[in-house]
This record gives C-alpha cells, sequence and structure tokens, in this order.
C-alpha cells in the first residue's frame, strides 16, 4: 500500500511543509521592497529533505526567489545535492528584466517543483508547462491541487495578493488601519498622537515597512502632523520613495509638512478624489497601499468598499485586542504571523 504520509515522489510532507514555511516566512521580509514585483520564495531540499537554501525576491532587477536560491546553493557547494525546490509562486516563463526561473529549475539538478500559487501575470505565466516539457521535464506538483496542503496554498496567496491585486484588478490591495480608545474613539488625547500599546505601535510600522504607499486625509495631517516614517522596525535599506497621498479638497495641505515629508523620503501627492487614487496607485507600480486616516476619510472609504482588510487595534483595559477583517486572503494576517528577523 502507498505510504499516505509520502506526497513527494522524494521528501515527507512534513519536509515539504517545513519548507514552504520557511519560504513563506523570509518572503514576508520582503514586503514593502519588490513592487512593482511581487515578494516570492524558494526553499532548495535536498534528498533528505534538509533545507540547503532559501532565496528571496530582494527588489526589482534583482535576481527572482528560484535564481537567487540555485545561486546560493552553488556558493554554498550544496547545488548538486537540491533535490526539491518549493516555490510560492509559478516560475516566470519569461525573459524580462532577468532571465526566465523556468529554465534556471530546468537546467538544474532539481527533480521536483513545488509551486504555492499560479502566477496572475498573463506575460509570466507558463512556467509549471515549460517545467514538465520533455526532454527533461520536472516533476511538478500546485499546491492548489492539494486539500492537504491547503493552508500552505492560502498562506503562498495571501503573500501573492498585493501583486494579483494589482496586475489583476489594476489596484493596489488596500490595507485599512484603525485605532479605537475604550469609548470606540479614534481621536488620541490631547498632545498626544497615539493612544496604543507598544505592541500594537509595532505591528503598525511593520506594515508602514510592508507597503508601498500610506494614503491619509488632510484632517490628521492638520491634527497630528504625522510623520508616517518607519520608526518602531528597521525599514527596507535603501528604500526608493514612498508614495504618500493625502485626500485633501480644499487645498489645505500645509507646504512645510509636504517638504519635511520629502525630506524624509516621500513623494507626496494631494488628491481631491479618493476614487481615482487605487488606479493611480497602480500605475505607479504599487501593490499594496495602507490607509491611515482618521474618521471622515474612513466613512468615505467604507461608503466606496475601496478597502481589502482591515484592521482593528482595540484599546482595552488589559493588552489591546486586534480584529482583522479581510475580503480575501489577507497579506496583513500572513504579516502578524509570520514574525521573522524584524523583532528578534
Ligand atoms: N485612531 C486612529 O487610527 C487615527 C488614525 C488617523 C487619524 N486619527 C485622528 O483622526 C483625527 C482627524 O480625523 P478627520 O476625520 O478630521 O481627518 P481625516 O479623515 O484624516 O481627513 C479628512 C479629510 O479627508 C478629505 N476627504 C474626506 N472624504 C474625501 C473624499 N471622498 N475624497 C477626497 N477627500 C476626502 C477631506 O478633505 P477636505 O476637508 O479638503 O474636503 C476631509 O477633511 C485626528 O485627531 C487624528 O489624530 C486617528
Amino acid at each position: 500500500m502507498a505510504d499516505q504520509t509520502t506526497l513527494s515522489d522524494t521528501v515527507s510532507l512534513t519536509a515539504i511543509r517545513h519548507g514552504f514555511h520557511a519560504a513563506i516566512a523570509q518572503a514576508v521580509d520582503t514586503f514593502g521592497a519588490t513592487a512593482p514585483n511581487p515578494s516570492v520564495g524558494c526553499a532548495l531540499l535536498d534528498a533528505d529533505g534538509r533545507i540547503l537554501t532559501v532565496g528571496v525576491h530582494p527588489r526589482v532587477g534583482q535576481p527572482h526567489a528560484e535564481a537567487m536560491a540555485l545561486a546560493q546553493a552553488r556558493t554554498a557547494g550544496v547545488l548538486d545535492q537540491a533535490c526539491v525546490a518549493l516555490v510560492t509562486l509559478e516560475p516566470c516563463n519569461h525573459t524580462g528584466r532577468t532571465p526566465p526561473c523556468s529554465e534556471a529549475l530546468r537546467n538544474s539538478p532539481v527533480r521536483e517543483v513545488w509551486i504555492g500559487a499560479a502566477d496572475p501575470n498573463p506575460q509570466a505565466a507558463g512556467g509549471a508547462s515549460r517545467l514538465r516539457e520533455m526532454p527533461g521535464g520536472k516533476r511538478v506538483v500546485m499546491l492548489a491541487h492539494r486539500p492537504d496542503m491547503a493552508d500552505l496554498a492560502r498562506d503562498c496567496r495571501a503573500l501573492l495578493a498585493p501583486f494579483a491585486s494589482r496586475v489583476v484588478r489594476r489596484r493596489p490591495w488596500i490595507s485599512v488601519k484603525q485605532a479605537l480608545d475604550e469609548h470606540g474613539s479614534m481621536v488620541p488625547p490631547p498632545g498626544q498622537k497615539t493612544f496604543t500599546s507598544p505592541d500594537s505601535l509595532t505591528l503598525a510600522h511593520r506594515l508602514r515597512r510592508a507597503t508601498d504607499a500610506i494614503i491619509t486625509g488632510v484632517g490628521t495631517v492638520l491634527a497630528d502632523r504625522p510623520r508616517f516614517t518607519v520608526r518602531h522596525v528597521p525599514d527596507h535599506d535603501g528604500r526608493t520613495p514612498r508614495l504618500l497621498v493625502v485626500c485633501d479638497r480644499h487645498a489645505r495641505l500645509p507646504a512645510d509638512w509636504v517638504a519635511e515629508m520629502t525630506e524624509a523620503g516621500f513623494d507626496v501627492i494631494s488628491s481631491s478624489d479618493l476614487l481615482s487614487i487605487p488606479a493611480m496607485l497602480a500605475e505607479r507600480g504599487v501593490n499594496w497601499a495602507m490607509i491611515e486616516a482618521g474618521p471622515a476619510l474612513l466613512a468615505a472609504v467604507t461608503e466606496a468598499g475601496l478597502w481589502d482588510d482591515w484592521l482593528t487595534i482595540h484599546k482595552t483595559a488589559g493588552a489591546d485586542r486586534i480584529d482583522l477583517k479581510s475580503r480575501d486572503e489577507s497579506p496583513l494576517r500572513l504579516l502578524r504571523e509570520n514574525v521573522c528577523s524584524l523583532e528578534s
């Protein structure tokens, strides 16, 4: 009788799960660094199921996760031991800024490739078929076809959600972050800009780090002169200017605050039309945008149904309570669950 624990031709189900978790966790760390490309991870396993290396796509113009993992294995002198590749996204099949990853894997010692999510980009899709093509074809397993791996397939979809949103819907994934005090008010006490716990603040700053743009309202700017920088966790090195969109219909945005934000690394855009912002951001290559605004703008966002997931931090007498609503597999959920190198 077939061994039910052996899903792969080569290594155990436990090893596959472990490898995927490592690839996903490391890719989550790259949220906010890769746009307009997706965050992707690739783990290479040896014939005993041990992780040889995990590669991620660090940023646009640099190698994709598969190429990184293969190069890392080559540098470490273990490439000939690579037996199984676990990739969170279907390997690309086209020559863009970098050569096709399907070819890199075909030309590698890897015998089996597990794919977490299909490529939503029609230009790059077809990698799975190419990998299977004979001669020299690889065994390919799609997580979506394995009900016993549904949790990992969901995580890979969540990892891809910001990029897939931009490519398929022509708008970024939009997350709202809102804090409420014990009385359900969003407005901090006089003289304060926040009222949440240090842990909640860290989460908010992880979200800032992970997103490519921030959307706010002029009411928040006038009340708080917020900085919107990533401070409670390290930001990505060499980050290109991030977009900061301020909804402002009556030109009340203070020029000196705009100058400060520009100095702090933001590309500040004022907008009088909330509904046009998602398409404008997608045009500029934004995969994931975060809304940090007061009650007036959030009411307009709710009415327009503009959000994809919504994080509410409830201040209580004890630890803050966090609620997360989402319309689909949520990258914010993944971010919360994968605390990687940042807070260690
Ligand atoms: N607890 C939290 O999570 C949190 C987060 C952020 C801010 N806050 C607090 O919220 C307070 C400020 O709230 P707020 O409601 O006054 O400010 P807000 O929501 O940040 O900004 C309101 C402004 O957004 C613009 N706006 C609203 N709907 C729009 C639409 N459909 N299209 C384009 N622009 C639109 C309007 O600009 P015009 O006036 O030009 O029409 C409006 O004045 C502050 O006390 C701040 O501390 C709390």
